[in-house]
């Protein structure tokens, strides 16, 4: 797919590290733009037609991250001082600087994730508050799909239905965490609509997989997204000629979707060349997609730090998740020639320690 010449960078810490494609690059120099805080941004208004059709809801509005999705999301749904129910692995618990509770006055209640990202509906449940002056309100039930720290695993239609009538018994607004759903969709063959079917809102992402520079796209019913155009100003996040992004937003849901299968493939690729050695334990499970963990034994002298910077002094990029543990993206810009490598080097460093 591409070149492999000596100083060729293979980077796996993230699918968030891909490049605008060619087509891409062409795209966004011929974009026609306007205001797009005016909604005269012709580009912008197409991505986010498209969005909104392919995700099954009535509107969508362009953002300048997954972060900012989420923050938008939750503060549409839900007052200062109520509660969001959510993964104790989840991004928006997790990784995203505690903005809902900074910005939005929010409070979390985390519930357990299982091994493959889901929380178990009894647990949700359990979660859920009376009716009862001393205590916040339960507002939003967050499902994030692909999950990330779970392993990159993806969620099916039949949970997230469950848990969108789970939430719509008790009044509860259900919000998606889609970062990775096109991953999600691509590896169980179905079509994205039917996991976000029962949702009030979902957000995604063009700046992953999809290989677009910039950009999240959060969508919902009309009067939803109305209102998350308010929060979005609010948070500075409304853009002038966004059109320059969004037409590299276009391209990944017209070209890039389809394609992920591939890194799934290279995933597990990368999974099945590092369970020939014991003193390491590379983790892809039924539901994963695009990520593979792999931990070091207890009983062997390696950190996951150590192990990073003997790959870097390779160029083999990974990133550290714990003491014994590591985790790589395949991508558009990683090919087999680049599992291979990263596989042996893996082996070698092992054998070498
Ligand atoms: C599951 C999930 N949600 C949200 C985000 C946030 O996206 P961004 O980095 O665009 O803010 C990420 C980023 O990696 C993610 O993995």
């Amino acid at each position: 797919m591409h070149e492999h010449d000596p100083n060729h960078i293979i980077d796996l810490r993230s699918d968030t590290v891909t490049k605008p494609t060619p087509a891409m690059v062409k795209a966004m120099s011929s974009a026609v733009v306007g205001d797009d805080v005016y909604g005269e941004d012709p580009t912008v208004n197409r991505l986010e037609e498209i969005s909104a059709a392919k995700m099954g809801k009535e509107a969508a509005l362009f953002v300048p991250s997954g972060t900012m999705a989420n923050l938008i999301a939750c503060l549409v749904h839900c007052n200062r001082g109520e509660e969001i129910i959510m993964g104790e692995a989840a991004h928006t618990f997790l990784f995203e600087a505690g903005g809902v509770s900074a910005l939005g006055g929010m409070m979390v209640h985390t519930v357990k994730n299982q091994e493959d990202g889901s929380m178990r509906l009894a647990d949700i449940r359990s979660a859920i508050r009376p009716d009862d002056d001393h205590q916040p309100r339960t507002r939003l039930i967050l499902l994030e799909n692909t999950h990330n720290r779970c392993g990159g695993v993806y969620l099916t239609p039949g949970y997230t239905d469950q848990v969108g009538a789970l939430a719509k018994t008790h009044g509860l607004a259900f919000h998606i965490d889609g970062a990775r759903i096109f991953n999600a969709a691509v590896a169980q063959g179905v079509d994205v609509r039917h996991l976000v079917d029962r949702s009030d809102s979902v957000t995604f992402c063009l700046s992953k997989g999809l290989c677009a520079p910039v950009g999240s796209v959060l969508c919902g019913s009309r009067s939803f997204i109305a209102e998350a155009r308010r929060a979005r100003k609010q948070l500075g996040g409304g853009m002038r000629q966004a059109g320059v992004i969004a037409a590299a937003g276009i391209v990944a849901l017209q070209e890039m979707v389809d394609r992920l299968a591939d890194d799934h493939i290279r995933a597990q690729r990368l999974a099945a060349g590092l369970q020939t050695d014991k003193r390491i334990f590379a983790s892809y499970k039924p539901n994963a997609t695009n990520m593979v963990f792999l931990s070091i034994s207890d009983d062997y002298p390696i950190t996951a730090v150590e192990l990073v910077a003997r790959l870097k002094e390779r160029n083999i990029l990974v990133g550290d998740v714990a003491e014994k543990s590591i985790r790589m993206v395949t991508h558009y810009w990683i090919d087999d020639m680049d599992i291979d490598q990263t596989v042996q080097a893996i082996h070698e460093i092992i054998a070498a320690c």
